[in-house]
């Protein structure tokens, strides 16, 4: 049987196999959102990973899209989209593997990146979309805080509520620099520009 095979259906068969979730919606009630498209998009030849990616753009609601991709896809996202790409990932494990949840597996929560860093070189400090993200309480609002003392400087990220940037207003005075809260899942992945 195998040797009747042309060429050309051996490759297609080994290589070209990969089936996607593929859409494109900002709907936050959306299968896309979800991961719960039904029907499977054969992938293309060349681009043989599903990705799953979250775009925000200024003052805009998060658009979520999923789709068929080369595997280096959200190197090429970050590079086109800076901090408006809030999430992105790719998955070469198997038919609709970019099946996953935009945002808490729990609809009535939030998802934060969360990290802590007095580095200035740090990814805590110009934001990532590789840093952890957590799931926040329902109510919880994603924070980013600069603070510069003489002593030190203290870059933050993580889970907080509308009162996180008054308190620590209250907490560090003329030393917190920047403070921003917002709330879109993934949303305080921004830069924090240091003083100077
Ligand atoms: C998406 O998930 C949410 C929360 O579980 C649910 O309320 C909504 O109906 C789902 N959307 C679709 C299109 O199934
Ligand atoms: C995430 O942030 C921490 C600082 O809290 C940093 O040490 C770590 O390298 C970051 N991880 C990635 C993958 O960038």
């Amino acid at each position: 049987m195998f040797k009747y095979w042309t060429f050309l259906q051996i490759i297609t068969y080994v290589v070209a196999d990969l089936s996607c979730e593929r859409c494109a919606s900002d709907d936050p009630n959306s299968d896309c959102r979800n991961g719960t498209i039904k029907e499977k998009f054969k992938c293309p030849a060349d681009e043989q990973a599903c990705y799953a990616e979250d775009i925000i753009n200024d003052g805009k609601t998060p658009l979520y899209r999923r789709g068929c991709a080369p595997e280096d896809w959200c190197d090429t996202q970050k590079k086109n989209h800076a901090a408006a790409l809030k999430f992105c990932s790719v998955c070469t494990d198997g038919d609709m593997c970019n099946n996953k949840r935009f945002g808490a597996e729990d609809p009535a929560k939030i998802q934060c990146y969360k990290c802590d860093s007095e580095d200035t070189d740090s990814t805590c400090r110009t934001g990532s979309i590789d840093n952890e993200s957590v799931s926040c309480r329902s109510g919880s609002s994603c924070y980013q805080y600069y603070v510069s003392t003489s002593r030190r400087d203290i870059y933050s990220r993580g889970c907080g509520t509308s009162s996180t940037c008054d308190d620590l207003g209250k907490q560090y005075g003329q030393s917190l620099e920047s403070c921003k809260l917002c709330d879109d899942d993934y949303c305080n992945n921004e830069k924090m520009s240091i003083a100077v």
